[in-house]
């Protein structure tokens, strides 16, 4: 098999690899599940019946990317992204930090916090300034009468974002990467099968062995901060 640096490289991130920057993880002990359920706020319907508590539960995490960082796991990943032929960074995060962290064309198959999404047009805006970081709800720029801003997030039972294009890429992909997920969302969660019927190789990078492990040629258990940065030096030859 080709080396990385030749080859065509896919990536897949999930909250673990945002963890060590102080975002919350979803389904682990301390995750965002636990103390929320699901259908509370994150789902069409949720929205619908109690659109206060999905708003402020997204608000609070909006107001967040303003506290936390990239860590060293997400500047890895920028630095792969220059070191391989062919590279594509597909997060189900919806927090910013690849992008500050440099890497570019990031596809958020979940959606993003830094946008909201007009209920009417389905346009989205980005709002992260202080005004738009308030309890009350707020309105679109788009429409010539304004309509109420949702957040641009993909909620369960809802289509995620960008799907041919991710099918592509991990279709003709060398090398598919999985860092930080537990494997239990799909779509996302079956694209490692995609990528090893196609011929990928595959690999994990996660603290636990996740739902879909059997699914992968070679996994490495550990935080992501500790243990990407010297992955990615070795599969850079450094
Ligand atoms: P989960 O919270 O389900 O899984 C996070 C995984 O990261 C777990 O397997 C942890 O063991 C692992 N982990 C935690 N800290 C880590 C670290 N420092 N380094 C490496 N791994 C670590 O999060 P996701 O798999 O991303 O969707 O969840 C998928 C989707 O479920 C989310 O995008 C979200 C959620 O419901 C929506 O809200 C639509």
């Amino acid at each position: 098999m080709a080396s990385m640096l030749d080859s065509s490289v896919v990536i897949l991130t999930g909250a673990g690899i945002s963890a060590e920057s102080g975002v919350r993880t979803f389904r682990d002990n301390d995750g965002l599940w636990e103390e929320h359920r699901i259908e509370d706020v994150a789902t069409p319907y949720a929205w619908e019946s109690n659109p206060e508590l999905v708003w402020r539960f997204y608000q609070l995490r909006r107001k967040q990317l303003l506290e936390v960082e990239p860590n060293p796991a997400h500047f890895a990943l920028t630095k792969l992204e220059e070191g391989v032929n062919k590279f594509t960074l597909i997060t189900q995060n919806v927090d910013d930090l690849h992008e500050r962290s440099g890497s570019s064309n990031v596809i958020h198959i979940h959606g993003r916090l830094r946008t909201l999404r007009c209920e009417f047009s389905g346009e989205n805006e980005e709002r992260m300034k202080g005004k738009d970081l308030v309890e009350d709800f707020l309105f679109c720029n788009c429409c010539e009468k304004v309509n109420r801003l949702r957040p641009d997030i993909v909620w369960f039972g809802e289509v995620p974002m960008h799907m041919e294009e991710i099918y592509e890429s991990v279709e003709n992909c060398d090398y598919f990467l999985v860092i930080g997920s537990s494997g239990h969302v799909y779509p996302a969660a079956g694209l490692v099968n995609v990528a090893k019927s196609n011929g990928a190789k595959t690999i994990l990078i996660n603290s636990d062995s996740p739902a879909n492990a059997f699914a992968f040629d070679e996994i490495h258990l550990g935080k992501a901060g500790e243990i990407l940065p010297d992955l990615v030096k070795s599969w850079l030859n450094e």
